[in-house]
């Protein structure tokens, strides 16, 4: 079964508890980044509690140890049950935020690749690679790999072996659902659903990859 996550991008309040009351019978968590938490605010994470679904944090923290430990502090503290890190920063950094993650009784995820174009310049290969070994040995919870890539998750599977695969990339980057969710763990949507009239029949499409 790969779960199916909903990037809620939207940049108010009020859209983003439309959508989730109108989609989470079908979704498995909801991943929230900057542009809703820019737009409505921390407290959004709280009144989207009301779902009853596992919250992550897409902050995709990159700082020197201390500063993600407050971050990574602060978030959990704010509702959240996952967070979205950065690897790049070094294990050091890493490190601080799972122990965040474990005081806290969390999940933490790390960017190994990313599934936009642009990525395969910095972030891809022999680095994501190492990443995802990094994220192995940190002892996170998993990795986020690209929906848009198949071959790259299978790659990086085979180093993170039974941790979590989380990726997005389907629908609106161009990403396969039926050929990404047997590799995975969890599917991320955001735009797709979203950004349709019917957000919550085109969630309900997914539903084959909960099965
Ligand atoms: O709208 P769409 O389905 O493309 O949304 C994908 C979501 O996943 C966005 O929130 C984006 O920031 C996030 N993401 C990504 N690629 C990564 C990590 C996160 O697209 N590697």
């Amino acid at each position: 079964m790969t779960e199916l996550i909903l990037a809620l991008d939207v940049l108010t309040r009020e859209e983003a508890l439309e959508i989730a009351e109108e989609t989470y019978p079908y979704l498995d968590a909801i991943k929230l980044g900057y542009p809703l938490v820019l737009g409505a605010g921390l407290s959004v994470a709280r009144e989207l509690s009301q779902f009853d679904l596992p919250l992550i944090a897409d902050f995709k923290v990159a700082d020197i140890p201390n500063t993600n430990r407050l971050i990574a502090e602060h978030v959990f503290e704010s509702g959240f049950s996952a967070i979205i890190a950065h690897g790049f920063a070094g294990s050091d950094s890493l490190k601080a935020i799972v122990e965040a993650t474990e005081n806290a009784g969390g999940e933490c995820y790390v960017v190994a690749e990313m599934s936009h174009p642009g990525a395969l310049e910095f972030l891809s290969g022999e680095t994501a690679e190492k990443i995802a070994q990094m994220a192995v040995d940190c002892g996170t919870d998993g990795i986020i790999a690209p929906a848009t890539r198949p071959e790259r998750v299978k790659a990086l599977r085979s180093i993170i072996k039974d941790k979590k695969i989380l990726s997005p990339g389907v629908g609106a980057q161009g990403g396969d659902a039926r050929e990404i969710a047997p590799l995975i763990d969890g599917m991320i949507v955001g735009r797709s659903i979203y950004n349709s009239e019917n957000p919550a029949k085109e969630a309900e499409k997914f539903a084959f990859v909960r099965r």
